[in-house]
C-alpha cells in the first residue's frame, strides 16, 4: 500500500425524504443560482419541492436550465457570468453527474480571474470557489461527494477531466424517491458507470492491498446482485437506494486510498464522447472489456483474481490466461444482459473515426497505471470495440 492523505468535505445527507432537509442545509436569506438539466425534475416534482426549501431559506433564486448530458464549456461560462451579474452567494445542483459536474465548473470560474477552461485544461491552478450543494438524482457518477468534474468543449473536441480540493460538493442530498424516474437505459448506464469506477481501481500495480481489493469486490457483487432485482422493479426504494449509496461509494476515494488506479478505459471513453456525443457508460460498457483483454500479461493476477472472486470463475485446470478471459466474457455478458451496448457500432462509430479518437485519448502522451497505452494501442482497443 502507498502512503496516502484522505481528504473528503462532503457532508452526505442520505435517506427517503431527507429532500426536506435542504432548507436547513442551505445559506440564509442568500443569493442562490439553482442549476439543472433539461427538464426531468420539473416531471418528476423535484423543482417544485426544490422551490419550496429555497423559499423556506429565505433565497432569491437565479435560474440556469438546460445543462446538458456530456455538459459543454458555452453553458458553463454562461453559469459563470450568472453568477457574477447577479451577486451569487451560494450554488444549488439539483441533477445528475452533468449538472453536478458544470456547477463545479461555474463554482470554482466565479472565483476565478480568468478563463475557466484554463483552468480545466490545467495551464491554470483554481483559487477558491464559491460554495455549492447538490440534490443528485442519478446514481452513476460519484460527482456527488468527489472534486471531479468532466466538461466537453465542442469547438475543439476536447472533453476533460479535472479537479482541484475548492471543488467537493459543500452538501449532497441523496434521496432514493428522487431517482426513481431514472429510466430504465440511464439506470443501466449508470450501474455499468458506477462498476467501472470500482474496475479502474482494482487494476492498479500497488503491492499489498488486500482491503482495498474486498471493499471493490463488495461493491461489483453488490451491484450484480441489486441491477436485475432493480431492472425488474424500477419503482423498488430499496434497491434504488442500494445502488446510490453504491454510486457513491464507487468513486467518493475510498476505494483508492493507498491505491490509485488505472483509468485508461475513462481516458479513452471520454476521447470517444468528444467526437460522438454517446452517454458515458454506452462508451464504457464497450471499451472495458477491451481494455481487460489487451492489459492481460504474463502475471494477470487482479485479472484472474475478479474472475474467482467476483465471477465465480472456476480455476481448476486453466491457465491464467484462460481464467482471466473467463472473467471478463461473464463481466461483459453481464452487462449486454442488462441491455448495455458492446460495440462501438451501435453508435455508428466505424474505422474512419479511429484514429482520431485515439489520438485524442493520448494527446498528452502515455496514459495508464496499469496498463501505460499510447496512441497505437489504443487505437488497437477502438478497433478491437468496433
Ligand atoms: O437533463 P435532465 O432532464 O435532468 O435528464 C437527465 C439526462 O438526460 C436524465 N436524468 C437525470 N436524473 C433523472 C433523469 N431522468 C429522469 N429522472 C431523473 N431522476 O438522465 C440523463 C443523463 O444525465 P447525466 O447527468 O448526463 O448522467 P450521469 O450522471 O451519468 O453524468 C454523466 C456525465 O458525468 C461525467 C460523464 O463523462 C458525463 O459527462 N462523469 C463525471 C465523473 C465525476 N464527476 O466524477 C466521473 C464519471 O466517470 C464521468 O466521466
Ligand atoms: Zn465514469
Amino acid at each position: 500500500m502507498e502512503t496516502f492523505t484522505f481528504y473528503n468535505p462532503t457532508k452526505l445527507i442520505y435517506g427517503i425524504d431527507q429532500t426536506d432537509e435542504l432548507a436547513a442545509q442551505l445559506p440564509k436569506d442568500a443569493k442562490i443560482l439553482l442549476v439543472y438539466g433539461g427538464g426531468s425534475i420539473k416531471k418528476n416534482g423535484l423543482y417544485d419541492k426544490a422551490l419550496t426549501q429555497l423559499d423556506k431559506a429565505g433565497a432569491t433564486v437565479t435560474e440556469l436550465a438546460g445543462i446538458e448530458p456530456n455538459p459543454r464549456l458555452k453553458t458553463v461560462r454562461r453559469g459563470i457570468e450568472l453568477c457574477l451579474e447577479n451577486d451569487i452567494d451560494f450554488i444549488l445542483a439539483v441533477g445528475g453527474g452533468s449538472v453536478i459536474d458544470a456547477t463545479k465548473a461555474i463554482a470554482v470560474g466565479a472565483k476565478f480571474d480568468g478563463d475557466i477552461w484554463d483552468i480545466i485544461t490545467k495551464k491554470e491552478t483554481a483559487t477558491g470557489a464559491l460554495p455549492f450543494g447538490t440534490i443528485l438524482t442519478l446514481a452513476a457518477t460519484g460527482s456527488e461527494m468527489n472534486a471531479g468534474s468532466v466538461i466537453t468543449n465542442w469547438d475543439t473536441n476536447e472533453k476533460i477531466g479535472w479537479g482541484s480540493p475548492h471543488s467537493f460538493p459543500t452538501f449532497s442530498i441523496l434521496d432514493p424517491k428522487n431517482t426513481v424516474s431514472v429510466p430504465r437505459d440511464q439506470t443501466v448506464y449508470g450501474m455499468v458507470d458506477m462498476m467501472s469506477h470500482v474496475l479502474e481501481a482494482y487494476f492498479n500495480r500497488v503491492e499489498n492491498t488486500p482491503l482495498q481489493d474486498r471493499i471493490c469486490e463488495s461493491i461489483l457483487t453488490t451491484v450484480m446482485e441489486t441491477a436485475p432485482k432493480l431492472l425488474d422493479d424500477l419503482d423498488n426504494l430499496e434497491h434504488r437506494g442500494t445502488i446510490l449509496y453504491c454510486g457513491t461509494m464507487a468513486l467518493n476515494g475510498v476505494t483508492q486510498m493507498g491505491a490509485r488506479g488505472d483509468w485508461g478505459s475513462h481516458n479513452i471513453e471520454h476521447a470517444v464522447s468528444a467526437v460522438s456525443d454517446i452517454p458515458h457508460a454506452g462508451g464504457l460498457a464497450i471499451i472495458f472489456p477491451h481494455w481487460l483483454r489487451n492489459s492481460i500479461d504474463d502475471n494477470p493476477k487482479p485479472h484472474v483474481q475478479l474472475a474467482t472472486r467476483v465471477f465465480g470463475v472456476d480455476p481448476e485446470g486453466k491457465s491464467d490466461q484462460e481464467v482471466a478471459e473467463e472473467g471478463i466474457q461473464k463481466l461483459s455478458e453481464f452487462w449486454t444482459s442488462l441491455g448495455a451496448p458492446n460495440r462501438l457500432a451501435d453508435y455508428d462509430i466505424n474505422e474512419s473515426q479511429v484514429d482520431r479518437m485515439a489520438g485524442i485519448a493520448a494527446a498528452n502522451g502515455e496514459f495508464g497505471r496499469y496498463r501505460v497505452l499510447d496512441k497505437d494501442k489504443t487505437a488497437k482497443i477502438l478497433t478491437d470495440a468496433l
